[in-house]
């Protein structure tokens, strides 16, 4: 198995993110003996923003295509995802390759066999009947992008990371625990 493991926050040791994609790849790699982890930090190596040249250069969608299982830290910035791994979805969502349009133009996606894990880490919280749930464009876009190529991802999310330290080191329990259920 390839595990491709994805980091995209710019906090450093401090990351909430980075500590649960380092769970979540240890987890998966410790059941699977042999498991090849290829990681790529997109904070320390970023990718350039899209230009049409990009497209010349198929080194990152090779890499996702070869993965069995993706793993992806998806700290929220601004109410979205960090545009370190906007620049990469934007490597991956390519015409004939992850997608394509049917006659009918019904779009089918074209990666439905792998397994994508998201590690989401928020300061405040956004699911259910939160009053803030309207301005939560991170997990929403992440499940519509991934859905379009033919992934559902599963999430493990660390929520309220900005509410205080009693609620952070919750949060982050919660969310470790959440993790060791992925492996199981
Ligand atoms: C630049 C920046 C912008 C942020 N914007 C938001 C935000 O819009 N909403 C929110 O709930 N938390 C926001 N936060 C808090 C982060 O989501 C939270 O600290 C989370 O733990 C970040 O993931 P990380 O610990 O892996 O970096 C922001 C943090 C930073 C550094």
């Amino acid at each position: 198995m390839t595990i491709l493991h994805l980091d995209s926050s710019i906090t450093g040791d401090k990351s909430v993110s980075r500590v649960l994609t380092r769970r979540i790849v240890d987890q998966l790699a410790a059941v699977q003996p042999g498991t090849e982890v290829v990681q790529r930090d997109l904070v320390a190596d970023p990718l350039d923003h899209l230009t049409l040249g990009s497209f010349a250069d198929t080194s990152v969608l090779d890499e996702f295509l070869a993965a069995d299982t993706v793993v992806i830290g998806a700290p929220m910035y601004n109410f979205t995802l960090p545009s370190q791994l906007k620049a990469w979805l934007d490597r991956i969502l390519v015409a004939g390759k992850t997608f394509r349009y049917g006659e009918d133009g019904t779009p089918e996606g074209l990666v439905g066999g792998k397994r994508v894990i998201v590690a989401l880490s928020r300061g405040g919280f956004y699911r259910g009947d939160s009053p803030a749930a309207g301005l939560e464009h991170l997990e929403t876009y992440l499940i519509g992008v991934f859905g379009f190529i033919g992934i559902t991802p599963e999430f493990v999310a660390a929520d309220g990371i900005n509410l205080g330290a009693e609620q952070r080191a919750r949060s982050v329990e919660t969310a470790l625990g959440e993790v060791e259920q992925l492996a199981a």
